[in-house]
């Protein structure tokens, strides 16, 4: 392969696009390929199909290049290239907590079956362990004879929000089941982030495909830590804020991913545990997956808490009250409202009979779509206006950075439970509001 490879990337959803995109910029030809016409309009017309800091403008400025193109024809994508990105999505299956692996299995068959040369096929996509293995029989069985083809793993850690730093300067480099020459076509893909100081980590593939799954069910398992230790902090009247700042000043533990509150959500995090929770079960190891099972239950268990202090807010009952709900994505700076713990309360409440306003900056055109029945705004104000209680559930800037002194004058009554931990409780109760933080509640 020659020094400045070629590549496709199959799948221009978050993942793909950002690296479609990120790979360009490192100078590379690049054709980003998916089966989705409106989305490969889109993109080709400069246009992110969704929200993400910063990649609207790379995008353009590397579609200017002439270096990057999106087509739905894999065939003459393929013919011209010798790296293969996977970066399509493994849903969860409605019936079980599996990974679906039908888009996987089918980008790989397609780009196998019209390669015209040499070619590693890099799979990014997260993927129960053992996934890669069987691809690597799909590809010997449909790749044209002749030709040497690879399979290697090279799972993707980037975070919704954080996607473009997190993929041109990742925090390390799995490259799982390489030869000696993938390693090296790898290597120049790379080259710009290996020098920068991105740690290179040589394996096999199913220790590839375990670092994505276990890294994601370690910081679900902090974030359920945290809001475990959140429960006896309200049970004794200690502050888990103050509780976790202290606990991250030791750097084993970290400050990172102990933010007590509503948990997590989005397209990742509750999949992957769940698909590990299955995998792991189907490889007879259980502990692992009873582990995770309650890190899932603590996790759901959040979203009930919410509601019921909700509930309890408004004298326990919502019929008829009408509750601000400031956030609808999963965490700030996306427009993602995949799992979103946001909108789940949200849905719960409005299901009790409550009068939902939801304000998000920028996820409130994709709620709508999620869920339809639920009352919008345009503003801060008008979910605060009128409110009987007010739930901050997602902590975007304006709502934490929001002056609690003009919105206690817009609401019926000035209530609010912070369900993230970030607002300013000491300004919010000065403000004359009634306060209430999760794992906090006396603070
Ligand atoms: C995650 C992983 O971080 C990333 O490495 C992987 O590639 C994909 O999954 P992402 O889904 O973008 O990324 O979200 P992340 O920033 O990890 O947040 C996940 C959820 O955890 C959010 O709902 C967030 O609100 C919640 N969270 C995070 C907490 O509740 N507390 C915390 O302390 C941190």
């Amino acid at each position: 392969t020659p020094s400045a490879p070629r590549i496709t990337v199959f799948g221009t959803g978050y993942l793909g696009a950002t690296h479609a995109v990120a790979m360009a910029e490192l100078g590379f030809d690049v054709v980003g390929v998916d089966v989705d016409q409106s989305k490969v309009d889109a993109l080709a017309a400069g246009k992110v199909p969704f929200f993400e800091p910063g990649l609207p403008e790379l995008l353009e400025k590397n579609l200017a290049t002439g270096r990057l193109r999106f087509t739905t024809d894999a065939a003459s994508a393929v013919a011209g290239a010798d790296v293969h990105f996977v970066c399509v999505g493994t849903p969860q299956q409605r019936t079980s907590h599996a990974a679906n692996l039908a888009y996987v299995e089918d980008a790989t068959r397609v780009i196998a079956q019209h390669l015209t040369t040499d070619a590693v096929i890099v799979g990014k996509s997260t993927v129960p362990v053992g996934t890669a293995a069987r691809l690597r029989g799909l590809v010997a069985a449909t790749a044209p004879a002749g030709l040497d083809v690879e399979l290697v793993w090279n799972p993707e850690f980037l975070r919704e929000g954080k996607a473009v730093g997190d993929t041109l300067h990742p925090d390390r480099i799995v490259l799982g089941g390489a030869s000696p020459q993938a390693e090296a076509v790898l290597r120049t893909v790379y080259a710009a982030p290996i020098a920068e100081g991105s740690p290179v980590v040589l394996t096999d593939l199913p220790t590839a495909e375990l670092v994505k799954v276990s890294a994601n069910a370690f910081l679900a398992t902090k974030i359920s830590f945290i809001n475990a230790i959140a429960g006896v902090c309200e049970a004794a009247g200690a502050d888990v804020t103050v509780l976790a700042d202290a606990l991250g000043h030791d750097v084993r533990i970290g400050r990172q991913f102990l933010d007590a509150g509503l948990g997590f959500g989005g397209g990742c995090l509750p999949k992957d545990i769940r698909a590990l929770m299955h995998r792991a079960n189907e490889l007879g190891a259980y502990r692992a997956s009873a582990l995770l099972q309650q890190v899932d239950e603590i996790n759901m268990g959040q979203r009930e808490r919410v509601v019921d202090l909700a509930l309890e807010a408004c004298g326990g009952s919502v019929l008829n009250k009408r509750v601000g709900v400031l956030g609808a994505a999963f965490k700030p700076l996306t427009d993602d409202v995949r799992d979103s713990p946001a909108l789940n309360v949200a849905a719960a409440l409005h299901l009790r009979g409550a009068q939902v306003t939801v304000f998000d900056p920028e996820a409130g055109d994709t709620a709508r779509r999620a869920f339809p029945t639920l009352g919008y705004g345009t503003s801060v104000d008008e979910a605060v206006e009128e409110c009987d209680v007010l739930l901050v559930l997602t902590e975007w800037d304006q709502f934490v950075g929001a002056d609690p002194q003009r919105l206690a004058g817009l609401a019926r009554h000035a209530r609010v439970i912070d369900a993230r931990g970030k607002l300013p409780a000491a300004e919010w109760r000065a403000a004359g509001w009634e306060f209430t933080g999760l794992g906090r509640l006396t603070a």
